[in-house]
């Protein structure tokens, strides 16, 4: 199947989540775009099933990825598989405090988009990074997770 992947990062660190989610997908199989919600371009693909990270800012999505999903997630994406990812704090994820991932999978579950997994989080040691050891590869895992779950 062929799907997106959107980010959006600040400091690297979603965008490297992202990439594993990525790495995995297609290691299972499918054909994944990698798109910078930042970059405000317009798909190129319409997508067999979508995949949206943020980093968390104060508990929620950042703008960016908030805009993407408000405009450029039609209604006639309706039904699709999608799944969410996070990065945030290791000590605020510790805490179960609120994480973007959680956002964006209630927003586009609203949207009725399907989820193909739960959200997932990574963290960050602090602000800037590094992302927590072994975080990359749980990333990577995710999307081998969500590509096996899609199917051919
Ligand atoms: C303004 C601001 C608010 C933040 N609020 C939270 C928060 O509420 N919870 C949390 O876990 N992390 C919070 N963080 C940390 C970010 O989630 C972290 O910097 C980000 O995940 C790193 O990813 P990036 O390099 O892709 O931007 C905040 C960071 C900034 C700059």
């Amino acid at each position: 199947m062929k799907g997106v992947v959107v980010y959006y990062s600040r400091w690297g660190n979603c965008k490297q989540v992202a990439e594993s989610v990525a790495k995995g997908l297609e290691e299972t199989g499918h054909e994944v775009s990698l798109v910078d919600a930042g970059s405000q371009k317009a798909l190129e693909v319409e997508p067999d099933f979508l995949l949206v990270g943020s980093p968390t800012r104060i508990g929620k999505m950042a703008g960016p990825v908030k805009k993407f999903i408000k405009k450029a997630v039609p209604d006639a994406w309706e039904g699709k598989p999608f799944a969410a990812f996070g990065t945030g704090l290791q000590s605020a994820l510790e805490k179960s405090e609120p994480n973007a991932a959680d956002g964006i999978h209630l927003a586009l579950e609203a949207m009725g988009l399907k989820p193909i997994a739960p959200a997932f989080k990574a963290g960050v040691v602090e602000m800037k990074g590094p992302l927590v050891e072994g975080d990359r590869e749980r990333a990577l895992e995710f999307g081998k997770e969500v590509g096996a779950a899609l199917g051919g």
